[in-house]
């Protein structure tokens, strides 16, 4: 079965081809135009996604080398995300879908991410832990199969990509600021400056990052009267690095040992970050499989929408088959 997905929930407008669970193209086009606000214009996001959308499609079905009319079902982000959007994408799904006579299949967002580690590793097991983490997102999932999981801990306040971007902002670094930590970090000391990482032993399995945006902010108040010199740029990234990293790797193996699992697959944009790879490989116990995707796969695409979508597509329930279905931009069950 061929099928066409589309993710448009976000700033990253993004078309793949899979041929049944095999990726043919994933084309991902983002856009700059935020970095110029320091966060995204959910009004810019929409108007860019209408720009793109169907040269996308056409470029990665030429990359797939199928047709249109070879395409058996439509695959769209439905939920949640950013309400204008999300109708991008919605709307062009169901265009295709008239034009072609294709079903479309409303997916959701969290869910791509939940299982986007399965896409490269086909014979992972069930039961795993997945770690969610993004800049909307920071959840961990119980899986016992693609159909069945639950929500076993979220953040309480900001998402963990979510405390990279602001922090970076205060530090005046860019949007995104993952990456851009990510990399500065690589020549610091994680252990010069000790912020909180905060529930870490707390029971369950809840995070909250406000409380160390808090803490940079104050740590640069009171030690830097204008501009925080370059040099200690790199010391300040690693130390509050660590302790978002510590935090989410720590909760998660324990997830991990209580519900017993093997597996723990990582995804969303902040499983990009290389220190949470690193972390993990360092302090996971040899009896656990750590699985992380490549990078295409762990930020905003269209394949792990696809792939939801192809384990969704026998199981449909009428309203999802009716093109009735539209954006539910607040969505929070995956
Ligand atoms: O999954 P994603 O592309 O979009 C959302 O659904 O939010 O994630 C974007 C988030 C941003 O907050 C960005 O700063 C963060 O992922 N991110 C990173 C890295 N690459 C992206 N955070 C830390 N380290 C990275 N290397
Ligand atoms: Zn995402």
């Amino acid at each position: 079965m061929n099928l066409l997905a589309i993710e448009s929930s976000c700033d990253d407008t993004s078309v793949a081809i899979l041929k049944d669970k095999e990726v043919l193209s994933n084309l991902i086009s983002s856009q700059e135009i935020h970095n110029l606000y320091g966060g995204i214009v959910p009004e810019l996001a929409s108007r860019k996604h209408i720009e793109i959308i169907s040269q996308l499609t056409a470029k990665s079905l030429e990359k797939a080398a199928l047709d249109i009319q070879d395409i058996d079902a439509i695959g769209v982000t439905n939920s949640p995300g950013l309400a204008g959007s999300l109708l991008v994408g919605i709307n062009f799904a169901k265009g295709l879908s008239l034009a072609t006579g294709k079903p479309v299949i409303p997916v959701n967002h969290i869910e791509g991410h939940i299982f986007s580690g399965h896409i490269e590793n086909p014979n992972l097991e069930f039961p795993a832990i997945s770690l969610v983490v993004s800049g909307g997102h920071t959840s961990l999932f119980f899986i016992e199969s693609f159909s069945k999981y639950k929500v076993i801990g979220s953040t309480i306040d900001d998402a963990a990509g979510e405390a990279f971007d602001k922090i970076a902002k205060m530090l005046d670094l860019g949007y995104p600021g993952g990456p851009i930590v990510d990399k500065l970090s690589k020549s610091g000391n994680r252990n010069a400056y000790d912020f909180p990482r905060s529930m870490l032993n707390k029971p369950g399995f809840d995070f909250s990052f406000s409380g160390l945006k808090t803490s940079v902010r104050y740590f640069l108040q009171n030690n830097f009267e204008s501009n925080v010199p370059e040099e200690i740029l790199p010391d300040i990234c690693a130390s509050f690095q660590e302790a978002i990293v510590e935090v989410l790797a720590k909760k998660t193996i324990k997830a991990a040992k209580y519900y017993n699992c093997k597996n723990i697959v990582i995804g969303g944009g902040v499983s990009a970050n290389s220190r949470l790879r690193d972390y993990f490989r360092e302090n996971s116990e040899s009896n656990l499989n750590v699985v992380f995707p490549s990078m295409d796969l762990c930020v905003d695409n269209a394949a792990m929408i696809g792939f939801v979508a192809q384990n969704k597509f026998h199981n449909l329930d009428e309203k999802e088959l009716s093109l009735t279905f539209t954006a539910d931009p607040r969505a929070t069950r995956a």
